[in-house]
């Protein structure tokens, strides 16, 4: 037998340090969470994605009473460059959220397995790696693939 160790790295970044697209990107994330529809559960998420000309498209969660027909943030900004831009390129996508108490989150919220493999699947089929940043007021982390975030994903 052999044993396997597989370990995620990311950066630790300040605000400050971002660059004006990366800034413009998160910002755009933020006021995302503003047009969240989450009267459920009360997580307003948005997700901002960065493509190659320079277009930032956003997305928030959509949720529903049969719970499962909800979406995720990064899920429906994803799909929407996906649909409304088949030929560009994903550069990054930046992802915030706020709680009940309006607040955004201490700590960067991280994307669901689901949203993951979506996010892979993007990656995939473009052929170049897909940057996320995570956002919290406390921290920000920065990773530098998709495929970073799911390591033994799913593959056919
Ligand atoms: N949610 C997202 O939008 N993104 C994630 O990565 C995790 C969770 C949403 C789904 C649901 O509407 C709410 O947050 C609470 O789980």
């Amino acid at each position: 037998m052999k044993k396997i160790d597989v370990s995620i790295s990311y950066d630790k970044v300040e605000e400050q340090e971002l660059t004006p697209v990366e800034k413009s990107l998160l910002d755009a994330a933020r006021k995302a969470t503003y047009r969240s529809y989450s009267p459920y559960s009360g997580f307003s998420v948005g997700a901002a994605v960065l493509l190659d000309d320079g277009t930032i498209v956003e997305g928030s969660n959509q949720e529903n009473s049969s719970y499962p027909q909800g979406i995720c943030a990064e899920r429906t900004a994803i799909f929407y460059a996906g649909s409304r831009y088949p030929d560009k390129k994903i550069l990054a996508l930046c992802i915030a959220a706020r709680g009940t108490d309006g607040s955004f989150t201490t700590l960067p919220v991280t994307p669901c397995g689901g949203c993951r493999q979506a996010l892979l699947e993007s990656e995939y089929r473009q052929k170049s790696p897909i940057k996320v940043l995570l956002y919290g007021l406390d921290e920000i982390y920065i990773i530098s693939s998709a495929q970073q975030l799911l390591p033994l994903a799913f593959q056919l």
